[in-house]
């Protein structure tokens, strides 16, 4: 990848960046690395990158928030890490579990979503009830079954007293100490730098590279945006792609899960299980916990059980899916929407039974495998 505009570099190596370089927009006065604005080139299919005027990447901004992310002090009792719920070796979000563990063994109540390309979704998290990274960090730092932290100053306090933060803070931020600002500022700007695109889709669409896709993956790609209607929902644009609308939608699946089974098969050691009646269960576990969707922010009753349409990078990485995780593979989404959803009564009118062919559906699944980005470095972006 190549980048106009750059008047200094470092080895993508250095940074760990996701094969993405930092280019400086201006001449650096003196050292480069600390506070200049930084440019990140952004790989091909997806729109310049977006970031508030506040809030300019910097090099040491993204450092200190990769450090941030991967630093379990962070959490009340020290466990727990960004980086443990956003695996980067599981596409950012957690392969093995429905709803990640946070503090103590506590079970979250929604899937995590990947992190990449997040700097483009105008509002976070599966209801968008925040609308700005700066912010949205203090959602999980202060969540009692996330990283459990009592308050800010909680945190503050003890990234002021760690030795290893003295000065980054405001070598960073222009004299500026840690504060609940600067604590998401950093983590925002690295955020930002998590950038999936130049797949082999981006370049069969937006390189012109008519052999980037194969037969199957451009039968898939003809069902996405034909008769499967996915694109509806998950957009492509004439320059780029973020598979995302960006607004809330009911597939039927949140209805679904909503309505409580008369018998759970419990699993009770690896591939053992037994039916339990649900009245039983109910009797010896906690309730299941209601979730609403968009309606939680907005109670606007249209929005009941309406989520976020994610981003679709990288999709192939970032099992399960769904905001409850409750889809293991890309075959079951395939599968569930060619049946028309969950097919609950108030559901989108844009999801309903399609009536694809066996070799459709396979095909559609290779076109969203074609989806993952062309990243060599990406993996590097572990700890700092
Ligand atoms: C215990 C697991 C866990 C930890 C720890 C955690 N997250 Fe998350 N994260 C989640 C879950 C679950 C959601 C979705 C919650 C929802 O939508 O209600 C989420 C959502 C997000 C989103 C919104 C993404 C989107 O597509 O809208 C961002 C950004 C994010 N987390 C960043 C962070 C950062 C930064 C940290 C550390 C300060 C962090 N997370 C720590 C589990 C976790
Ligand atoms: C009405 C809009 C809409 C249409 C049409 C639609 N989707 Fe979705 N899609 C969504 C929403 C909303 C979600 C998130 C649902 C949730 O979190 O429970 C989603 C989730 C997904 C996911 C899981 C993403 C993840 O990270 O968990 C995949 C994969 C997906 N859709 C693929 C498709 C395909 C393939 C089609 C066409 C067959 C399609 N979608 C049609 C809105 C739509």
């Amino acid at each position: 990848m190549t980048s106009r505009r750059c008047c200094w570099r470092r080895p993508i190596a250095e940074l760990g960046l996701l094969g993405v370089l930092l280019c400086s927009a201006a001449v650096p006065a003196q050292t480069p690395g600390a506070a200049e604005a930084v440019s990140i080139a952004v790989p091909l299919g997806l729109p310049p990158l977006p970031y508030p005027a506040h809030n300019p990447p910097t090099a040491a901004k993204i450092e200190l928030g990769r450090k941030l992310f991967f630093d379990r002090r962070l959490s009340f009792n020290g466990t727990m890490s960004c980086a443990m719920c956003h695996v980067p070796e599981q596409g950012f979000t957690s392969n093995e579990l429905q709803t990640p563990v946070g503090n103590e063994g506590a079970s979250v109540r929604r899937n995590a979503p990947t992190l990449l390309d997040v700097a483009y979704h105008p509002r976070l998290f599966h209801d968008g009830r925040d609308g700005a990274l700066e912010t949205q960090v203090w959602g999980p730092l202060l969540a009692p079954d996330e990283m459990a932290n009592p308050s800010v100053g909680h945190v503050l306090d003890r990234l002021r007293a760690l030795p290893d933060y003295a000065g980054r803070f405001e070598a960073a931020f222009a004299g500026r100490g840690a504060s609940a600002d600067t604590v998401g500022e950093a983590l925002a700007s690295f955020e930002r730098t998590l950038l999936s695109g130049d797949s082999r889709f981006d370049r069969y669409r937006y390189a012109g590279d008519p052999d980037a896709l194969s037969a199957e993956e451009k039968l898939g790609y003809a069902v996405f945006i034909g008769s499967g209607r996915c694109a509806a929902c998950h957009l492509i644009g004439e320059r780029s792609a973020l598979f995302s609308d960006f607004r809330y939608h009911n597939t039927g699946i949140g209805r679904l899960r909503g309505q409580s089974p008369r018998q759970v098969e419990i699993e009770l050691a690896p591939g053992v299980s037994a039916p339990v009646s649900a009245a039983t269960l109910r009797s010896i576990g906690a309730p299941p916990r209601s979730d609403l969707g968009r309606f939680e922010i907005s109670l606007d009753p249209a929005d009941r059980w309406a989520y976020k349409t994610p981003m679709l990078r990288d999709i192939a990485r970032t099992a399960p899916y769904m905001h409850d995780g409750s889809l293991p593979t890309l075959e079951a989404v395939v599968a569930f929407y060619d049946r028309g959803g969950g097919g609950a009564p108030d559901q989108s009118p844009l999801i309903a039974p399609l009536g694809l062919s066996a070799a459709e559906r396979a095909a559609l699944v290779a076109f969203l495998k074609a989806l993952d980005g062309r990243q060599p470095e990406r993996d590097r972006s572990s700890a700092p």
